[in-house]
């Protein structure tokens, strides 16, 4: 795999930087995977893996990953210049329970604080079960990462499904040397305890087998050592604001933020290219010189599409005078549809859009374009030529888009920004930061927005896409690597 086994740097995650379908001939067929984590890992891992070589562990997530992996041996041979990637075959049913009924139905909504309390959740035998095979995945993960370790190999492990891993590979690799990076929010302890207390107990306790463990915002990594000092009354010795160290069961874990930016250059280069340039004209075409506030986002709890629909609708009830002027597009690449959670909201997104619709058409004009569907190069295309891009999630790790969006903008873009987005810490005031609960302040943002000067969009956007590429991706990684020694 590599000449010096012990400058390897393994990834581990849930879902790697590809995916495997089976096309209408049989033939197996590769695209990139979504979400924050594989765009920042495969735009960082580049230039900092070239060292010593790189392996990226995760799961087989279809049948047609299964299949990949199991022609080629067990690692599928990587496009020359990219990382190879080795998929774990999980059984189906433990996947299942791990992936949605752990990670994604109880982790991430702790950590996004999601639940509808007086309904939910409810921790009884179903959960149980569930938990048993997500301590079986990490297991998994544990394993294989043991088998690749040699002295010196430095690994990272990704997110909330692998909570556990460290700890699991530190019982089966003392010496390892591990860094942990946790890409979402992280829950306030009096959130955090709503978790059975022992479950509660072993994701901090999984997390600190790690040497070193990552947060993209200051205030997720200050709530995480919070959790470790009320729920494991755990030694912790506080640095600067979101950086520390947790003396725990005789180990030293240090904590720090690594904020996550863009590779500016490398994502400007993709959207020159002419299946960008082709959707742009197409979108233009659509919005026959009106202004347009655009959102691109997976179609996600937490990313609060309603309320930024309910806002667009105020928007053009209290100013009417927009009515006819502006086209809001909603793009949304579809995502977690086994559940029934992300079922309904997809519908009730939807559902909303057809009345606005109905509520202010006209026979030459259509206030809002919503398409749920997974189209890279449509998403560049649009935040290319945005007036306002609208990114209003209740919580999130970072958010990408809110720095792509600007960096991508050709004459410049107003950002209208939730408070709670991890990125608004890095763009700060160059963004119109709102409240996302709060509807009416948000449609006052896009009216701002739709006034604002170019000078000023264009001012505003350079702001942010300069604070983006100061913290590109391989910075971002490069400081977990050096952080492990
Ligand atoms: C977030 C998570 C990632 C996840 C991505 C897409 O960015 O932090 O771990 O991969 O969402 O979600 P999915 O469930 O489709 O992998």
């Amino acid at each position: 795999m590599t000449n010096d086994p012990g400058r390897l740097l393994i990834v581990a995650s849930n879902r790697g930087p590809v995916s495997y379908s089976r096309a209408a001939d049989g033939s197996l067929s590769a695209r990139r995977g979504g979400g924050g984590l594989v765009s920042g890992l495969m735009s960082g891992l580049g230039s900092v893996a070239a060292d010593g070589g790189a392996l990226w562990l995760c799961a087989a997530l279809s049948e047609a990953d299964k299949e990949a992996a199991r022609l080629a041996g067990g690692t599928p041979p990587a496009p020359p210049g990219e990382v190879p990637v080795r998929m774990l075959d999980i059984p189906d049913d433990v996947f299942d329970a791990a992936y949605n009924d752990v990670a994604n139905s109880v982790l991430w909504f702790v950590h996004h604080l999601l639940f509808d309390t007086p309904t939910q959740p409810g921790f009884g035998a179903d959960f149980r079960a569930a938990w048993a095979a997500y301590v079986a995945y990490n297991e998994a993960f544990a394993d294989a990462l043991a088998q690749e370790c040699a002295p010196g190999t430095r690994i990272l492990i990704q997110d909330y499904h692998l909570s556990l891993a460290p700890r699991l590979l530190r019982d089966r690799y003392p010496a390892a040397r591990i860094a942990h990076f946790e890409h979402t929010p992280w829950a306030p302890p009096e959130y955090f305890q709503l978790l059975p207390d022992d479950v509660a107990v072993a994701i901090l306790d999984g997390m600190l087998g790690a040497d070193h463990a990552g947060f993209l915002a200051e205030r997720w990594a200050e709530a995480f050592l919070n959790c470790c000092e009320t729920v494991l009354d755990a030694d912790v010795v506080r640095i600067r604001p979101g950086s520390g160290r947790v003396r725990y069961r005789n180990r030293v874990t240090e904590v720090a933020v690594h904020p996550l930016g863009v590779d500016v250059a490398e994502l400007r280069a993709r959207a020159r290219q002419q299946d960008v340039r082709g959707n742009a004209l197409v979108l233009r075409e659509l919005a026959r010189g009106r202004q347009l506030i655009v959102r691109v986002d997976r179609t996600e709890l937490s990313k609060n599409i309603v309320r930024g629909l309910a806002a667009y609708r105020e928007l053009l009830v209290t100013h009417p005078e927009w009515r006819g002027r502006v086209t809001h597009l909603a793009f949304a690449y579809p995502s977690r549809s086994s559940l029934a959670e992300y079922r309904a909201y997809t519908a009730r997104v939807h559902e909303l859009a057809a009345e606005i619709n109905a509520e202010f058409a006209t026979p030459d004009w259509e206030p809002l374009i919503l398409d749920v569907k997974d189209d890279y190069p449509r998403s560049l295309a649009a935040c290319g030529i945005a007036d306002v891009l609208l990114v209003n999630p209740i919580r999130d790790g970072m958010n990408l888009v809110a720095e792509e969006g600007p960096a991508l903008s050709e004459r410049g873009c107003a950002l209208v920004l939730s408070r709670e987005a991890g990125a608004a810490a890095l763009v700060g005031e160059a963004a119109l930061l709102v409240n996302p609960y709060d509807v009416s302040e948000t449609a006052n943002a896009l009216h701002a927005g739709l006034i604002m000067p170019a000078a000023e969009r264009q001012r505003r956007s350079a702001t942010i896409a300069d604070a983006a590429a100061a913290r590109a991706p391989g910075r971002w990684l490069a400081e977990q690597v050096e952080a492990l020694g």
